[in-house]
C-alpha cells in the first residue's frame, strides 16, 4: 500500500483520531495486521494485553499465530485460511494460550479492510469466550 498503517494511524486527522480513540479504550481486544507485510501484527490495544498478557508493543511485527498451541482446533484456523485466501469474514471459538501459557477460550471475528477492491489489511475484535 501508499501509505503504511503506522502512517496512517498516528495521522492526524479527523478521522483516525476517532478511530484511534475508539480502539485505544474498546473493552474487547482489537488487533490489526497489514497485507502488505505478510499478515503482521501493525496495532493490538490495551485490552489485547488483559485478554493475552502480551504487551501490545512487542506482538508488532508478530502473526496472531502465537496466541495458537497445542489445543487450537486446526479445523477452526483452516476455517479461517479460507477465509483470509478469499477475502471474507470469520467468526469462530478456539482455545488459545496467554503469554504465560495459560489456556483460554478465544472468541474472535476476522474482517477485511478493503480499499476498493484491495485488502490491505484485517482487523480482529476478540474476547473470551466461555463455552466452545
Ligand atoms: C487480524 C487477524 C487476527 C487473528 N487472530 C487470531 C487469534 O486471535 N487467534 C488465532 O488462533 N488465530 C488468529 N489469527 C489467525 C492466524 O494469524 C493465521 O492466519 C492462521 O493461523 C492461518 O494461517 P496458518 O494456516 O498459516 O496458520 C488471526 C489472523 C488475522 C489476520
Amino acid at each position: 500500500m501508499v501509505t503504511t498503517y503506522k502512517e496512517l494511524l498516528n495521522r492526524a486527522d479527523a478521522g483516525m483520531a476517532l478511530l484511534r480513540v475508539l480502539t485505544d479504550n474498546s473493552f474487547d481486544s482489537v488487533l490489526i495486521t497489514d497485507s502488505s507485510q505478510e499478515e503482521k501484527i501493525i496495532y493490538a490495544n490495551e485490552a489485547f494485553e488483559q485478554l493475552t498478557g502480551h504487551d501490545p508493543c512487542s506482538v508488532i511485527g508478530k502473526t496472531p499465530r502465537i496466541l495458537q498451541g497445542p489445543g487450537t482446533d486446526a479445523k477452526v484456523i483452516s476455517r479461517l485460511s479460507v477465509a483470509l485466501k478469499s477475502g471474507g469474514t470469520f467468526e469462530g471459538k478456539a482455545i488459545n494460550y496467554k503469554k504465560d501459557g495459560t489456556p483460554f477460550i478465544m472468541h474472535w471475528r476476522v474482517l477485511p479492510i478493503k480499499v476498493g477492491e484491495e485488502i490491505t489489511g484485517w482487523v480482529s475484535i476478540q474476547r473470551a469466550g466461555t463455552v466452545i
